[in-house]
C-alpha cells in the first residue's frame, strides 16, 4: 500500500467548479458487522463510467474519513498496493481499473464508540445509529459521497442479539436469521436509487409503536415508530401526524408513499431536529415523544410540523434530490413551504403564517443583515454543515411561497406536477426546478431567479401623497437591497405585493390586488376616494422584505381594528408595540393610552381566535427591538431595551388587570388535555394573561400561577406558570423549581425545559445559576439537547444576561463553545452564531464580543466548522 500526502483539497468549495461524477454506481451491497469500538463495513459497489464524462478513463476517487483500511479488490483482484490514501479519501489510478464497469469490494473498520461528532455511525445510549447528511457516509465506507451519485442499496447488518435485537436500515425488510454464538443478522433492500446521504442504519434495544396506512392506490404500508422501552406511551401523536401527512401529500400534491414500510426512530443524541433517510427517518427524540404531562402545546405543534417535513422529503429531497449541496434549498426551501402549508391546513392558517413570519424575522433577517449573509443558494462554502441555515430553509420557503403567489395555486400545482414527472429519480438544480415553472405556466422567471442568488433583505419603501380635493391617493413604492458580504451590487427583485386600502371606519376602500414590483420604483394612483384610506401593504407578508413607511399610531389602530387580512391586523399591532418600545428606549416617552386601549380591545374581542389574541398581546422580543434600532443606524443597549419592554408588560398587567383576570378565567380548558389547535389557543391566551399579570410582581398574580401549578395535569399549563414565577423572581419560584426537578429528574426532555427556564430568567444572578447548573447531575454537556437547553438558551434566549455590560456572559459562553467544539464541531459551530449580531450593540459590547470571537479564532485545534463561522462573523 502506498501512502502519499496527496494534495489537500481546496479549502473552499465553489458552485462554479461543479463537474459531473466520473464514475456512477449501479448498485451497493453493504455488510455491516456491528461492535461498539470495532465495526467492520464491507462495501461491494458496482461502478460504471458516466457516459457524460469525456473520453479518457478517469481515476476512481472515493471519499473516506476516519476509516481504518482493511482490504480492497477490483473484480476480485487485490488493489491495495495501487491505492493512494490521504486524509479525505483514496484514489485508484485509471491504470488499475479493468474497464468501463467493475466491482469494487472494500472492507474498513470504524469505531462508533469514539464518534462524538454524531456524524457517521455512532452510539447513543448503547444504540447504534447513523447520520449521513451531508457528508457522513464517508465516515462509514469509501464512497463517492456526493448527492448526484444515486444507487439502490442492499444492506446486511450483523450484531449481538442481546445488545441489538432490532436491526434496521432503509427500504423493505429482507432475510433475517440466527448466526449462532449469540449473533444474528437482518437484510434490508432499498430499490429506490438514493444518494449516500440518505443511508441509515439503526440497531439496539428498541420497541415499536405500530400502525398502518393504505395509500390512495390501495397499497398497504406498515408504519413503525421505534423508541426505547418505556417510551411507548409517547408515540401516539407523532404517529397520528405521520398518517395525516401521508394523506395530505396525496390529496394536495398527488404524491403517494413508495415502500412497504415507513419507520421513524427516536434518538437522544442528535445534532439537529430530524433526518429524512429513505424509509427510515431518524428523529431527535424531542420531536417525537409527547405525552400531555411532559410535552407542551408548542412541542405537539413542532412534532406535527417536523414529522410532516421529513415525510414530505420522500418526494422533495429523496425521489428528486440535489445535484450538489449548493442546491440544498431545492429540497429544504420547498419542503419547509410544504410543511408550512400542511400545518396551515391542519390548524389556523393566519396563526401559522404569523408564527412563520416571526421565525423568519427572528432568525433569518439577522442572518441576512449581518456578517453571515449568503444567498438562498450559496456560491461557496468551507463546511457545508454551516449552510443548513435559516436563509436556506426559511427564506428558501418564502421564495417558493412567492412563486405560488405569482403563478397562483393552479399554476403552482401544474409546475410541481411537471417537476415530479420530469425529474423523478434525478439529482437536480434550481434551474431545472425553475424551468418547470416556466414550462408549465409560460412565465419567464429570469429576474425572479435573483431571489436564489442575491443575498440580503430588501427594503420596501412606501411614500404616500393624499390629495383631498380630488380624493386621490398616490403611492410610491421603492425597493432597495443593502450590500452584503461579497455582494456590493444589488439588483431590483420581483416583489409580489398584495395590498388593499382600508377605510378609517372599516371596509375595503381599495380592493385587494397583487402588484408585481420588478423595477426599483413604481407609482400607483387610486382615484375617486371619498376619504383617505389606510394602506394594508404586503398582506399575508407576501414578500420577505423590511417595510419602511411613515404611519401614524392612529392609522395603525385602523388596521388593527379593521384590516380584513388577519396577518396585517397582527402586523399593525406589532408595529404599534415596536413604535412604543422604540420611543421609550430612545426618549423615555410615556406609554401612550392609544396602545393600551388597542391591546385592551384585542384582549376583549371574543370574535377573534384566542391563539391570534395571544400572539397580538405579546410584547415584542428584545432582539426585535435591537434589530430595529440597528436597522435605523443606532446602537442597541440590551439593558435599556429590556427595561422598556418590562415596563410595557407591567403596564399592561396593571392597567388591564381586571380584563386579564377575566379572560384568564374564561379561557380555562376543562376536561382531559387535548393537543388540538383550539384548546392550545385557549391555553396560549390564558398563559399570556398570566404572564402579563405576573409582570406586575403582584402577590395575587403569583398566587394565580401557584394555583395553576398546583392543579395542572399537563405541561402546557405547568411550564408557563413555572416560567412566570421564575422570571419575575416570585418567592415561591425556588420551591416550585425544586419540586419540578424532583418530579421529572428521570425524564431527560422535561429536564431540558427545567434548565431552559432557569437559563432564560432575566435576573442578575442568572449567570451564577447557569454556571452552577453546568455541574448539576442532571446536566450533561455532551448531549446536544442538554447543551442547547442550558448554554444555548442562555446565549440565544437571555439577552440581558448574555450581553451583561461586564462581558461575563460572552466569556462564559465562549469557554463552553470551545469545550463543545473539541467534541462536537457541528453543534458548536451552529451555536457560535449567537455572536453574529455583534455589530448591533454598544461599543463596549461590540469590543467584548469581538474579543470572544478572536479568542475562538486563536484557539488551538478549532474545528473547520467553527473556524469558518468565526471568521465570517469577524468579517475576515
Ligand atoms: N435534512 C434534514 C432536514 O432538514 C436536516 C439535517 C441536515 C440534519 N443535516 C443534519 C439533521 C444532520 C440531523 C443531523 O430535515
Ligand atoms: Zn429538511
Amino acid at each position: 500500500m502506498r501512502t502519499e500526502t496527496a494534495p489537500t483539497p481546496p479549502e473552499t468549495v465553489r458552485l462554479a467548479d461543479y463537474t459531473p461524477p466520473a464514475w456512477l454506481v449501479e448498485s451497493v451491497r453493504l455488510d455491516v458487522d456491528l461492535a461498539p469500538s470495532a465495526t467492520r463495513v464491507r462495501a461491494r459497489i458496482a461502478f460504471y463510467r458516466n457516459p457524460g464524462h469525456g473520453r479518457e478513463r478517469p481515476d476512481l476517487r472515493l471519499d473516506g474519513r476516519s476509516l481504518t483500511f482493511v482490504s480492497a479488490t477490483v473484480d476480485g483482484r487485490d488493489v491495495a498496493a495501487d491505492l493512494a490514501h490521504d486524509r479525505e479519501g483514496l484514489t485508484l489510478p485509471a491504470a488499475a481499473l479493468p474497464g468501463d464497469a467493475f466491482q469494487w469490494d472494500c472492507t474498513v473498520e470504524i469505531d462508533p464508540a469514539a464518534n462524538t461528532a454524531l456524524e457517521g455511525l455512532y452510539l447513543s445510549n448503547a444504540m447504534f445509529c447513523t447520520q449521513c447528511e451531508a457528508e457522513g457516509f464517508r465516515k462509514i465506507a469509501y464512497y463517492p459521497d456526493r448527492p448526484d451519485v444515486m444507487a439502490p442499496f442492499h444492506v446486511r447488518i450483523e450484531a449481538e442479539r442481546e445488545a441489538c435485537p432490532v436491526l434496521l436500515s432503509n427500504g423493505n425488510p429482507g432475510e433475517v436469521g440466527d448466526l449462532g454464538g449469540g449473533r444474528h443478522f437482518a437484510e434490508w433492500l432499498d430499490p429506490h436509487p438514493k444518494p449516500a446521504y440518505l443511508f441509515a442504519l439503526v440497531a439496539g434495544q428498541l420497541v415499536a409503536h405500530e400502525d398502518s396506512f393504505t395509500t390512495a392506490s390501495g397499497q398497504e404500508v406498515a408504519l413503525k415508530l421505534w423508541v426505547r422501552p418505556g417510551d411507548e406511551g409517547k408515540c401516539a401523536y407523532a404517529m397520528d401526524a405521520l398518517k395525516r401527512s401521508m394523506r395530505w401529500d396525496e390529496t394536495e400534491y398527488g404524491l403517494e408513499y413508495d415502500l412497504d414500510i415507513f419507520q421513524i426512530v427516536a434518538v437522544d443524541d442528535f445534532n439537529m431536529g430530524a433526518m429524512e433517510n429513505k424509509g427510515l427517518n431518524v428523529f431527535n427524540s424531542k420531536y417525537v415523544l409527547a405525552s400531555p404531562e411532559t410535552a407542551t402545546d408548542r412541542d405537539y405543534e413542532l412534532i406535527e410540523g417536523i414529522v410532516a417535513h421529513e415525510y414530505f422529503h420522500n418526494w422533495t429531497g429523496n425521489r428528486i434530490t440535489c445535484r450538489d449541496w449548493f442546491q440544498l434549498c431545492l429540497k429544504e426551501g420547498l419542503t419547509v413551504f410544504r410543511d408550512q402549508q400542511f400545518s396551515a391546513d391542519q390548524r389556523s392558517a393566519p396563526v401559522q403564517r404569523i408564527g412563520d413570519v416571526k421565525a423568519l424575522r427572528g432568525r433569518q433577517f439577522p442572518e441576512d443583515q449581518g456578517p453571515l449573509a449568503h444567498p438562498v443558494r450559496p456560491e461557496h462554502y468551507v463546511e457545508i454543515n454551516n449552510f443548513y441555515t435559516a436563509t436556506v430553509y426559511e427564506k428558501g420557503a418564502e421564495v417558493i411561497r412567492m412563486l405560488h403567489t405569482l403563478v397562483g395555486a393552479e399554476g403552482y400545482r401544474k409546475a410541481l406536477d411537471l417537476y415530479f414527472e420530469r425529474h423523478d429519480g434525478q439529482a437536480c438544480t434550481i434551474e431545472q426546478f425553475r424551468q418547470c415553472f416556466e414550462d408549465a405556466t409560460g412565465r419567464v422567471l429570469d429576474q425572479f431567479a435573483l431571489w436564489w442568488s442575491q443575498a440580503g433583505t430588501p427594503r420596501l419603501k412606501l411614500a404616500e401623497v393624499w390629495d383631498a380635493p380630488t380624493g386621490t391617493l398616490t403611492v410610491r413604492l421603492t425597493q432597495h437591497t443593502p450590500p452584503t458580504p461579497g455582494q456590493d451590487e444589488k439588483h431590483a427583485l420581483v416583489l409580489p405585493i398584495v395590498l388593499a386600502g382600508v377605510a378609517p371606519g372599516g371596509g375595503e376602500a381599495i380592493p385587494e390586488r397583487l402588484i408585481e414590483l420588478s423595477t426599483p420604483e413604481t407609482e400607483l394612483r387610486f382615484e375617486g376616494l371619498s376619504e383617505r384610506p389606510v394602506l394594508s401593504l404586503l398582506r399575508g407578508f407576501s414578500a420577505p422584505v423590511v417595510v419602511e413607511r411613515e404611519i401614524t399610531p392612529e392609522q395603525r389602530a385602523v388596521l388593527l381594528a379593521h384590516d380584513a387580512d388577519p396577518f396585517n391586523r397582527w402586523e399593525a399591532g406589532r408595529g404599534l408595540s415596536v413604535a412604543v418600545a422604540l420611543d421609550r428606549v430612545r426618549q423615555g416617552t410615556r406609554i401612550p393610552d392609544l396602545w393600551t386601549e388597542a391591546m385592551a380591545r384585542m384582549l376583549a374581542d371574543d370574535s377573534l381566535d384566542p391563539a391570534f389574541r395571544a400572539l397580538a398581546l405579546d410584547v415584542p422580543g428584545d432582539d426585535e427591538i435591537a434589530r430595529e434600532i440597528a436597522g435605523q443606524g443606532g446602537l442597541a443597549d440590551p439593558n435599556a431595551i429590556h427595561a422598556a419592554l418590562s415596563e410595557m408588560r407591567e403596564h399592561l398587567g396593571s392597567r388591564l388587570s381586571a380584563d386579564l383576570n377575566a379572560t384568564y378565567t374564561a379561557m380555562r380548558v376543562e376536561g382531559p388535555y387535548s393537543p388540538d389547535a383550539e384548546s392550545a389557543g385557549r391555553r396560549a391566551l390564558a398563559n399570556r394573561c398570566l404572564a402579563l399579570l405576573a409582570a406586575t410582581r403582584d402577590r395575587t398574580a403569583f398566587e394565580l400561577a401557584d394555583a395553576q401549578l398546583q392543579r395542572a395535569d399537563n405541561m402546557s399549563e405547568t411550564l408557563p406558570a413555572l416560567a412566570s414565577l421564575t422570571y419575575y423572581d416570585a418567592p415561591s419560584a425556588e420551591r416550585h423549581l425544586d419540586a419540578f426537578h424532583e418530579r421529572w429528574k428521570g425524564d431527560a426532555l422535561v429536564i431540558d425545559k427545567w434548565l431552559s427556564v432557569q437559563a432564560t430568567a432575566p435576573l442578575g444572578r442568572t449567570l451564577a445559576t447557569v454556571d452552577r447548573l453546568t455541574r448539576h447531575p442532571s446536566f450533561n454537556w455532551k448531549n446536544p439537547n442538554k447543551f442547547r437547553a442550558l448554554i444555548g438558551a442562555f446565549a440565544m434566549g437571555n439577552p440581558v444576561a448574555f450581553h451583561a455590560g461586564d462581558g461575563s456572559g460572552y466569556r462564559f459562553v465562549t469557554e463552553w463553545l470551545l469545550r463543545l467544539d473539541a467534541h462536537n464541531p457541528q453543534t458548536a459551530a451552529r451555536l457560535a452564531g449567537c455572536f453574529e449580531s455583534w455589530r448591533r450593540y454598544t461599543p463596549e459590547r461590540q469590543e467584548a464580543m469581538q474579543a470572544a470571537l478572536t479568542q475562538m479564532r486563536e484557539a488551538a485545534d478549532l474545528s473547520k466548522n467553527t473556524r469558518e463561522m468565526v471568521e465570517r462573523m469577524l468579517g475576515a
